[in-house]
């Protein structure tokens, strides 16, 4: 008999932590669901009408209006592509004119190899930089994201972090992406522009993507120095602006919101947030080949996320 009563009193006293909680104690609340019964409503009331009405509603985003968000000066929000909240103000002070000296054969390699690729791009693009910015922009925009895909899928291979390499580049890609939506404000791609964008795209993909499987290093190099072209080609935009070779006339709505502008901001002063965007493309890219060239990996050492 001792044995039998001492094992009911064990039981009482470990049931409410080896148990799930009874039903009592989450009153007021429906299965499933975070939204609280109504008064008088009991659980398992509710008819079969109301349950698949319910899921339904949790099941889709059809017919529920996007929620309502307003700028600092409380007008309403326009852009569905990007929110509030991802907008900033771009650090003007950094150092356009930092150059990483090339230092061995791989440095040399990615250097020259960019060198290479700006002689078509003069050459088909002379001093247009209103367009030259708008068809380089949709090549700048894909190494972040090939680099990100390629360190999401080896976090997921791994089960391993990625320091914040991923959120990194992937912020860079859609950075890029942004100035290709507010360059395409300034100059509207003809046809075939469009098609040497599909061919181009085709190409430098594909060869990014093989060129980072193989080497992340001399992948985050040649970046690194397409950045620094970039910012080259965005200074001689700034010289024929205040030369009055260009028209400076008012920066895109998209811009104005995406960097905070002033309501009466100029092509100027876009071009020079988007430069200044580009040498912190320039020093992350740097940053992440030098690592690799020390010999270790890139989740040893924070990503410099937050910069946008
Ligand atoms: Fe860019
Ligand atoms: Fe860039």
């Amino acid at each position: 008999m001792y044995p039998r009563i001492a094992g009911s009193a064990v039981l009482r006293q470990l049931r409410p932590r080896l148990l799930p909680t009874s039903k009592a104690a989450v009153v007021n609340v429906r299965w499933g669901s975070a939204e609280p019964l109504r008064e008088g409503e009991e659980e398992g009331k509710m008819n079969k009408e109301e349950i698949s009405e319910k899921k339904e509603v949790v099941s889709s985003y059809w017919g529920i209006p996007p929620s309502r968000l307003a700028k600092d000066d409380g007008s309403g929000w326009r852009w569905n592509c990007f929110r509030p909240w991802e907008t900033y103000k771009s650090d003007i002070t950094i150092d356009v004119n930092k150059h990483h000296v090339p230092k061995n054969f791989l440095d040399k390699f990615a250097y020259y190899t960019v060198k290479t690729l700006r002689v078509p791009t003069d050459i088909f693009f002379q001093r247009r930089y209103g367009c030259r910015a708008m068809m380089l922009e949709t090549v700048a925009a894909v190494p972040g994201m090939v680099g990100g895909l390629l360190l999401h899928c080896k976090s997921l291979r791994r089960f391993e972090h990625s320091g914040g390499w991923i959120k990194a580049l992937l912020e860079e890609a859609e950075n890029e992406r942004m100035h290709l939506m507010t360059f395409m404000e300034v100059a509207k791609p003809k046809w075939y522009e469009r098609a040497l964008v599909f061919i181009v795209q085709g190409i430098f993909f594909n060869a990014y993507f093989l060129a980072y499987v193989v080497s992340p290093k001399l992948a985050h190099r040649i970046t690194g120095y397409l950045e620094e072209e970039a910012i080259h080609s965005y200074t001689e935009f700034l010289k024929d602006l205040d030369e009055g070779k260009i028209e400076n006339g008012p920066a895109p709505a998209i811009a104005i919101d995406y960097w905070r502008l002033p309501p009466d901001a100029t092509l100027r002063d876009v071009v020079v947030v988007v430069r200044a965007d580009e040498a912190h493309h320039r020093d992350v890219n740097h940053f992440a080949s030098d690592i690799h060239q020390q010999g270790h990996e890139l989740k040893e050492h924070p990503a410099p996320i937050g910069y946008h």
